[in-house]
């Protein structure tokens, strides 16, 4: 694998300065286009941008300006696709391995930001095998996951990382946990005494980390072929979620990293209960290789060994191309009643998204004579339009808030729990099982679920 990319650039974050640039490495690319540069917008137009501001893409394709606009416009809102925000986008061409490339980016630079010194932020939106050898220091990095391809690759990109940027400098991302709902987790589970004193495996009988998207491939297969479904979204995304779902109450917020290190270190996964598959066609995508076995669905039963989520299969599924988009967890309480023996289990579920709610299957008996039981909905919605989670997390970047990012010990975790079944599935040659995109996914998947009888939602 290629080590990191060079970053050569170029100076400290001048805190006294109102001026701040943006450098989006990988400017040409799905997350640039769909989430970073639509969360600027956003953060400009909610008065969050200091007045003199730069956003400067980088990447090797050859763009204008006008083209990165383009790329954008589908993923804002019309009314701002003229707004002034775009008088400050620059475009600058160029690879990731010349130091002579960085030294153009940075002349550049100093020419847009003028006499005025500035604030740096260098977002590398760009896959981990495209990384940084810088030769100055600069002062705030954000890089995104997944970090590294194993535990191998990921402690050689720290490595690189540690030795130009010291921890303070690094954000190391990850959206979900931005999410709206996703924040929510907490106050739900620890400040409402219903669910904390119910939060185990006395009360609970499984959990669902559910992510299904409708889109496919989008022609991202010089990124996602060389990691699949499994590293792309379950090693990490899924993994922030379950262990916020299942850790034990931090004493105070500076608690909660090493309650989660607890927590990930406990989780384990068998190789007998993984299902890895392809959606049919994925394979004759011009962007993947020929032959390729890549997953583009993972569904994998997780435990974590401990006294309080004994036996408790921790259900984790994440896949492209599928009936619908969804991103929920569900807690699936057990049903304790002998007086209502019949009654289905309670489910708490976190609508992450869309139509972002929390809500609790609660039950109830049918009004009138009837003694039957239905189900009854207790739900909380958000009636407004929330905000991409990038929105909050680039503001925090900007204020130096690293609460909401992960620190190189969980990921070396979330690694450890990983490599082997991932390694395994690396060397499993040939084939891989099918299903068609559209549908909800393989059929060895109902297996899984059954052998742990789960009900999928
Ligand atoms: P892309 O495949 O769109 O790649 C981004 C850019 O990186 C490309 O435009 C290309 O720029 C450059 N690039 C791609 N592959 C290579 C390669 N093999 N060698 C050198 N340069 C390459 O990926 P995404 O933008 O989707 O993802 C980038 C990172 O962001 C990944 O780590 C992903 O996990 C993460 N991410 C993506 C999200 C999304 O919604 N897309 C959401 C959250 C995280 P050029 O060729 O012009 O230099
Ligand atoms: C990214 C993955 O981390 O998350 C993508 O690389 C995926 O493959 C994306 O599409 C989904 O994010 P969201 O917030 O759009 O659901």
């Amino acid at each position: 694998m290629k080590t990191v990319l060079i970053l050569s650039l170029l100076c400290g974050l001048v805190l006294t300065t109102n001026q701040i640039s943006f450098v989006i490495l990988g400017a040409s690319g799905d997350l640039a286009k769909r989430k970073i540069y639509p969360s600027l917008l956003r953060l400009y137009i909610d008065g969050e941008l200091p007045e003199k501001f730069n956003v400067i893409g980088y990447a090797r394709s050859s763009l204008t300006d006008e083209d990165v606009k383009a790329k954008i416009e589908p993923f804002i809102d019309e009314q701002d696709k003229d707004s002034p925000f775009f008088d400050h986008l620059k475009y600058i061409q160029g690879s990731y391995d010349k130091s002579s490339d960085f030294e153009n980016l940075n002349k550049k630079l100093l020419e847009i930001e003028g006499d005025q010194p500035s604030n740096r932020i260098f977002y590398l939106s760009l896959p981990p095998n495209v990384t940084a050898d810088p030769s100055k220091g600069f002062n705030r990095i954000v890089i995104e996951k997944p970090f590294g391809r194993d535990l191998k690759t990921f402690h050689s990109l720290s490595k690189s990382l540690n030795s130009s940027f010291t921890d303070e400098e690094t954000y190391r991302i990850d959206h979900f946990v931005g999410k709206e709902v996703v924040q929510n987790i907490y106050a739900t589970r620890f400040a409402n005494p219903t669910f904390s004193r119910a939060w185990d495996s006395e009360s609970i009988e499984n959990i669902q980390i559910i992510f299904k998207e409708k889109i496919d491939l989008e022609g991202r297969g010089g990124y996602f072929d060389e990691y699949g479904m499994i590293r792309d979204v379950m090693q990490n995304h899924l993994m922030q979620i379950l262990a916020m779902v299942t850790m034990d109450e931090p004493s105070s917020n500076s608690n909660i990293v090493q309650e989660k290190i607890k927590l990930l270190k406990r989780v384990k996964l068998s190789e007998q209960d993984v299902v890895a598959a392809q959606y049919q066609g994925y394979n004759t995508d011009s962007s993947v290789k020929k032959g390729t076995t890549t997953e583009t669905f993972g569904a994998i039963v997780a435990h974590v060994e401990n006294d309080r989520w004994k036996n408790v299969p921790i259900y984790m599924k994440a896949g492209k191309a599928l009936d619908e988009k969804v991103l929920q967890v569900i807690v699936k309480f057990k049903s304790t009643s002998t007086l209502f023996a019949d009654a289905p289990g309670q489910e708490l579920v976190f609508r992450i998204q869309p139509q972002e709610s929390i809500y609790l299957n609660t039950v109830s008996k049918v009004a009138g004579i009837s003694n039957k039981l239905n189900k009854v909905l207790m739900k909380h919605s958000y009636e407004k339009d929330l905000p991409d989670a990038y929105v909050r997390l680039l503001r925090d970047v900007m204020g130096g808030d690293k609460t909401n990012f992960i620190t190189e010990e969980e990921i070396n975790v979330c690694w450890q729990v990983f490599d082997n079944l991932l390694h395994n599935l690396d060397n499993v040659k040939g084939t891989i099982a099918q299903y068609e995109k559209g549908s909800s996914g393989p059929s060895e998947e109902i297996a899984l679920a059954n052998k742990y009888n789960i009900d999928l939602l």
